[in-house]
């Protein structure tokens, strides 16, 4: 059992504090009248709705009792690696007899937890379940009947999974530190004491002390002209789910692209970001022609160092983005889209748990594709589509059980990284494809852009989709998708025959080419690369026979020159080819490659092609080095594939 409930809350008893310290709490109760905390004034029912639906991986009570705005104030403090300070919370109550709030917590040391109680801060005895390694610790803070805050005092881990401690030599810079978190999907707990489930939204307000040479952001309000002084105050008006809050602290610089967007990065790369990601203005008046209006106030880009885990991470108003899609072409700003697209999709309409992800991912890559053909053209658009299309094929292959591939995950789901596989992501676009196709783009598009509306700033599930689909499309023309086609996407495995067939004239070429050369036709250089775009790059790679010969992985490198090329997609595809094939010139490469980049997706798999190709001492070697500059999450995943 990894990600279930180790208890249930009525039956088995918590770790209280020591009784010791309940008598020293209880004694000093009334007395502790401490901080005085300015009110803050929300709208909770404009906020939250009931979700049915129950979230598995949070230990939340927030049927009851229901978080609406957090005040965090927080030392970021880098010799001790740790966040420090105290977080405050408003609640709601939904059910009248509700008597405790429940938090989701993991690695936090909890000093104290006070309720603001007729005017007065009162300390309480909390309890802390016992640990699970995924979910942490439920805290438990007894609520009397005028209890109107919670206050906690709390500091994090120095190996909290969500936030990562960069040393001065691990940064481009070399001289300061630097600090950058990641909530999504479960990981907020390990950074405050919060209900941990995207079926609560909560403002929040945040001030942060640092080293005063440093600049503090976070997934908030900022101004790009703030001083540089170590005290930073953050404001986030809007009601986000938790795993969108984040921090990024560190030696940044910022550059503006427009009014309201720019992009901050260390010096090394910011001008070179600003070009690359210079388009983002265009992006965002697409999307907002399609879906309605961008209701967050500023957008801007932060590149983090090269160990963010991620392409992109969609924090609003500041989505952190890896330096890999600096390619200098602007070849790989499709992530960009996307997480711009989460502004809709995820962040305004947030899925409801984690089962439904597919709504906040395929819905994005969706928007995202419609970005892309806005900005670039349909050709741009299929090229990704059909690139994406061979992903989903290879990732329904590796699904654990039919199930995996439903976009509605089963009930049962155990390991959250299957709620992030290409399936919500790339079944899920497909599926909006499919209703696209169906319906019309002129009935599709308003449609889209009517969900988002109706359900601004709400948590949904799947259900709720479907529901909305029926009453404001399919009850409308109804005889367009059937109730089996329906099923057929969202509850049934892999991909229905309903599902669109991308066709790219350019692959084509790239095809005949390809067989051209492999059957010895023609000499590599005989193929007419020189207006070849990264895509027809990757759709010539990602598609040669199984096992290619020496010699034809020695022309292929003398003629193109992959080894080492600084496109870090085409590096990705030509070295798990090299790997495949044995291709030993291109080993000292990847292994800088292996310890300068940090993200995922290239990482995860290239560990993994190692190990199944026979090169397991090689990668273990390889990873003694890298994993201290990878992320938490990354050196959890690769400690699992690599069996350590
Ligand atoms: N929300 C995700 C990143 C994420 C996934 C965080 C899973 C935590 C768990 C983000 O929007 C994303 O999907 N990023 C993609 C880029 C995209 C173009 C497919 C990535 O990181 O590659
Ligand atoms: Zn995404």
């Amino acid at each position: 059992m990894t990600y279930s409930k180790l208890f249930n809350f009525k039956t088995v008893g918590f770790r209280a504090v020591g009784a010791a310290s309940i008598l020293a709490l209880a004694a000093c109760a009334g007395e502790t009248e401490s901080k005085k905390v300015e009110p803050v004034e929300i709208t909770v029912s404009e906020i939250n709705q009931p979700v049915d639906s129950a979230d598995a991986f949070t230990y939340a009570n927030y049927q009851d009792v229901r978080t609406t705005h957090l005040d965090l104030n927080l030392d970021v403090n880098f010799d001790r690696k740790v966040l420090d300070g105290t977080i405050t919370l408003d609640f709601e109550r939904i059910n009248d007899d509700a008597d405790m709030l429940i938090l989701d917590t993991q690695d936090l040391t909890i000093e104290s937890v006070e309720t603001l109680d007729s005017g007065n801060w009162i300390a309480v005895s909390y309890g802390l379940s016992s640990e699970d390694p995924n979910l942490g610790q439920a805290l438990t803070i007894p609520l009397s009947e005028t209890a109107e805050k919670v206050r906690i005092s709390y500091e994090t881990s120095p190996d909290a999974k969500g936030l990562q401690w960069l040393s001065p030599s691990q940064t481009a810079g070399k001289v300061h530190p630097y600090m950058f978190s990641q909530g999504q999907p479960i990981y907020a707990r390990t950074m405050a004491p919060v209900q941990d489930t995207p079926a609560v939204r909560i403002t929040y307000s945040a001030k942060l002390t640092t080293p005063p040479e440093l600049v503090a952001l976070m997934s908030a309000s900022q101004d790009p002209n703030t001083p540089r002084d170590g005290e930073y105050e953050f404001d986030m008006p809007q009601p986000i789910p938790v795993y969108l809050l984040a921090f990024a602290v560190g030696d940044i610089d910022f550059k503006a692209i427009n009014d309201h967007i720019g992009v901050y990065a260390e010096e090394y790369i910011l001008d070179a970001a600003a070009e690359e990601f210079s388009e983002t203005p265009e992006m965002e008046v697409a999307n907002v022609e399609l879906y309605g209006p961008y209701r967050w106030g500023r957008y801007d880009l932060i590149v983090l160092p090269p160990s963010f885990p991620y392409g992109g991470m969609e924090n609003p108003r500041l989505s952190f983005l890896t330096p890999t899609l600096v390619a200098g072409d602007k070849s790989l700003t499709n992530v960009v889209a996307h997480e711009l697209a989460h502004s809709w999709s995820g962040n305004l309409v947030t899925n409801a748990t984690w089962r439904d992800s597919w709504l906040n991912e395929g819905f994005t890559s969706y928007v995202e594709n419609r970005i892309m053909e806005a900005l670039y053209g349909e050709d741009r658009a299929i090229m990704e589509q059909a690139l994406d299309m061979q992903n989903l094929k290879r990732s329904l292959t590796e699904a654990p059980s039919p199930a995996y591939t439903h976009l509605k995950l089963p009930e049962d789901l155990e390991n959250l990284d299957y709620a992030f596989s290409l399936v919500s992501y790339l079944k899920g676009a497909n599926f909006l494809f499919f209703l696209e196709d169906r319906f019309g783009r002129e009935r599709f598009d308003p449609f889209l852009a009517g969900y988002f509306d109706s359900y601004a700033f709400k948590s949904v599930t799947t259900e709720d989709f479907l529901t909305y689909l029926d009453e404001n499309l399919r009850n409308r023309f109804p005889d367009v998708v059937s109730d089996a086609e329906i099923d057929a996407w969202v509850y049934g495995p892999g991909l229905p025959d309903t599902v669109r067939k991308p066709v790219s004239n350019a692959f084509t070429k790239v095809d005949n080419y390809r067989a051209d050369w492999a059957n010895g036709n023609i000499s590599a250089s005989d193929i007419p690369t020189q207006e070849w775009t990264t895509h027809e790059w990757l759709h010539f790679l990602n598609n040669m026979p199984e096992k290619i010969t020496m010699e034809q992985m020695t022309a292929l490198d003398e003629t193109f020159n992959f080894t080492g090329t600084s496109n870090a997609e085409t590096a990705f595809a030509w070295y798990m080819l090299a790997i495949k094939n044995d291709y030993k010139p291109a080993m000292p490469e990847l292994r800088k490659f292996l310890v300068s980049v940090g993200r995922g997706k290239f990482i995860y798999r290239l560990y993994g092609a190692l190990k199944d190709n026979g090169k397991k001492a090689w990668a273990e070697k390889v990873y003694e080095t890298a994993r201290p500059g990878y992320n938490p999450i990354a050196q959890d995943r690769i400690d699992a594939i690599l069996g350590k």
